[in-house]
């Protein structure tokens, strides 16, 4: 598969097959990763792989928990129903055989005090493109993914840190699941602007029109002017 194959068809999943992911494929996703650019090329990342399953399955379930209740529940407002039917896509989510988190681990602080917010935009910034090509490396691979930042709503996910002995000043950014997939591919119908537009806290029928597809290259392109 090529890089333009793998940009395009990669999608989230959350339904894994038991299979351990071989440790030469996470070694190409992370060396993928760390190809990504940084401000001045201070690489302000760290990686924490895990496949010991006692730990894959504590993150699953802290990861269920934060969807369900800061999510579903407090970010989006989904009415309950409808958060029980989302929550079955989560029923083997605790088999998956690994997560990658992504950290900031700033290394050196040197930035001026009137530069530090525009330095933490731009670590920020490169830590999402370490965590797309991390996941374009694992779509090119055959593995699934899916990007996990909801722990940000949640003091910043305290509990993994505790779990996985995390310093107190590396910030989890973002975690994904890696394994095969055990899900049919996704259909990714076109859709209009205003299922994003119009889209508003609590309705759900909105959610999940929201949640099918990509829209037009054309409604997000101007050429030359906007
Ligand atoms: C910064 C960021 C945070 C995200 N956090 C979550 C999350 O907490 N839970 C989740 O299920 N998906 C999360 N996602 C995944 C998006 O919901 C998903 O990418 C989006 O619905 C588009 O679907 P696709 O990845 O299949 O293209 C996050 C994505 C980004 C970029």
């Amino acid at each position: 598969m090529d890089a333009l194959e793998a940009l395009t068809t990669r999608h989230g999943v959350l339904r894994f097959k038991p299979k351990p992911v071989e440790p030469d494929k996470i070694k190409a996703m992370l060396e993928a990763a760390i190809a990504a650019p940084s401000p001045a090329n201070l690489q302000p990342w760290a990686f924490v792989v895990v496949t010991e399953p006692s730990l894959t399955r504590h993150i699953a379930h802290y990861l269920i928990h934060v969807q369900k209740h800061q999510v579903f529940r407090a970010l989006l407002d989904m009415p309950d129903d409808f958060t029980v039917k989302l929550m079955r896509l989560y029923e083997s989510f605790d088999q998956t055989p690994c997560f990658v988190l992504v950290c900031l681990d700033p290394k050196v602080d040197f930035a001026q005090p009137q530069h530090q917010a525009a330095l933490h935009d731009w670590y920020l910034v490169c830590r999402g493109a370490a965590m797309e090509n991390l996941m374009t490396a694992a779509t090119a691979l055959g593995l699934g993914t899916r990007w996990f930042g909801g722990l940000a709503l949640d003091g910043g996910g305290q509990p993994l840190k505790d779990l996985l002995g995390i310093p107190p000043e590396v910030e989890i950014v973002s975690i994904t699941p890696v394994g095969y997939h055990d899900e049919p591919p996704k259909e990714r119908p076109a859709q209009e602007l205003l299922d994003v537009a119009g889209f508003k806290r609590g309705d759900s029928l909105a959610l999940t029109r929201l949640l099918r597809g990509k829209l037009p290259l054309e409604q997000v392109l101007h050429r030359n002017r906007w």
